[in-house]
């Protein structure tokens, strides 16, 4: 085992151990490499999102945001392409009977059994999630869970250009579940069945277009490298080749990071053309374009599209933040080096002991930062120990209060980075981390 893939062993193990994420069913011995998200994981999702709203929809004029529907009518899957085109093709080992993606096949050897060339034909798997809606399960009645939220925002552009009293170009934007039957999910929550996507539709003139997909392209990578702070060495931009494109992409670029196993996509972000209102516009019957009031003529407009998993960035951010580092007398600290704006606690008061009089203060501190930043309060096992636990889920700081505290109305402040500590009069502490944490 290499030393990324055991560093990565170790951060699955911390993020079950700590409550980020836990085996989805767990009691019945997890369900397909399925994920639920412990209270930590929860609060990291949420800060994700919200700092992806905040960049692509609310900083914007020109972005509106939608909720669409997960399950809608069947035809909007017909139309898009997806029903024929969205498919991955499926090999067999004829040896253990184990089902893989043919392009993900290294050298001709069974990822399961290791034997050598010993597959089937190549055949295409549709990754479309079936359900049936109503009582009755026929072929009229066939639904299928959305594949990507994208659709949402197509099947709804005539509303939109009608109600948000704004010309072209604009972008609707929609964070939500999307669905499919991968046939090799896993390496945790990077590949899975079910996960949560944050794409935007930016609908332009075709002569704006490609203009338009190199801004989003340095709209996107620029956000992970200044707001997320993950190291511009682990990311890169990478052209699709033809081959590789979707079936609705004139051209995609991802923004890829430096996985445990290598390079994989982050996000892509594909110039899709007209090809999905043009393919509605045909399986609708409603037109969907724009006038050009100088010409007077209608025209489709093209879409640039960042899409990314909210699971994806939380995985990638966790890769960027895990540390294990050499600390006195030949031990090591497991730490997450996360972003305050990401973290899930910013503060963690301890209390030094379990006195009447020291709790008392500690807790009405926590009490008061509460009403400012996302406080954890803390009373159980040695200092030392807490601390390494507030390490390894990413807390910036650490509030010690100790039996000083009582006369000099001061706290220890302990940086979770370099260890250092700070003696900090309690009633400075609220712009102490307001000057410390950029949130
Ligand atoms: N609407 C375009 C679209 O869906 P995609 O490249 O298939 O494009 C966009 O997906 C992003 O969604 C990916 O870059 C990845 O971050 C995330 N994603 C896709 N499939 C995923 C899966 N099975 N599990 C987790 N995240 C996934």
């Amino acid at each position: 085992m290499n030393d990324k893939q055991a560093k990565f062993d170790d951060l699955v193990s911390l993020s079950k151990r700590r409550g980020i994420a836990f085996p989805s069913s767990d009691i019945y011995g997890g369900f397909q490499s399925t994920w639920d998200y412990g209270y930590l994981g929860t609060e990291m999702k949420r800060n994700i999102r919200d700092l992806w709203w905040k960049n692509v929809v609310q900083q914007r004029e020109n972005v509106f945001g939608i909720e669409a529907a997960i399950i809608t009518n069947p035809k909007v899957w017909e139309s898009s392409g997806h029903v024929s085109n969205f498919t991955d093709p499926l090999v067999d080992c004829l040896n253990c009977n184990g089902r893989f993606r043919a392009d993900h096949i290294v050298d001709n050897v069974c990822p399961q059994c290791d034997s050598k060339s010993n597959f089937t034909d190549e055949r295409n798997f549709n990754l479309l999630f079936k359900t049936f809606v109503g009582p009755v399960e026929d072929n009229a009645s066939v639904a299928y869970l959305r594949p990507e939220t994208a659709q949402g925002m197509f099947v709804n552009f005539l509303n939109y250009q009608n109600t948000i009293r704004h010309k072209l170009p604009f972008g609707i934007a929609q964070i939500g579940k999307s669905f499919r039957n991968e046939i090799t999910p896993g390496q945790f929550i990077f590949r899975t069945r079910e996960f949560e996507q944050m794409e935007m539709e930016f609908f332009c003139r075709p002569e704006e277009s490609v203009e338009f997909h190199e801004y989003w392209k340095n709209e996107r990578y620029n956000w992970y490298i200044e707001t997320l702070k993950i190291p511009k060495e682990k990311l890169r931009i990478r052209d699709h080749e033809k081959d590789e494109l979707a079936h609705y992409s004139d051209a995609t670029s991802d923004i890829e990071f430096d996985f445990p196993w290598g390079w994989g996509e982050l996000e892509g972000i594909a110039h899709r053309g007209d090809f999905d209102l043009s393919a509605h516009s045909k399986g609708s019957g409603k037109k969907l374009n724009t006038l050009d009031v100088e010409s007077n003529t209608h025209f489709v407009p093209h879409v640039i599209e960042p899409a990314v998993g909210v699971d994806r960035i939380l995985f990638a951010i966790l890769c960027s933040a895990y540390d294990v580092e050499d600390i006195a007398n030949d031990e090591t600290r497991a730490l997450l080096r996360l972003p305050a704006a990401i973290s899930p606690v910013h503060i963690a008061v301890l209390p030094l002991s379990k006195k009447e009089n020291l709790i008392s203060l500690a807790q009405s501190i926590a009490t008061d930062l509460r009403k400012f930043f996302r406080v954890e309060y803390d009373e159980t096992q040695s200092i030392g120990k807490r601390y390494r636990r507030q390490d390894e889920i990413g807390t910036p700081f650490c509030i010690t209060v100790d039996f000083d505290s009582m006369d000099d109305h001061s706290v220890t402040i302990r940086d979770r980075d370099s260890m250092k500590q700070d003696r900090i009069q309690v009633s400075e502490l609220v712009t102490y981390f307001n000057n410390h944490l950029e949130l």
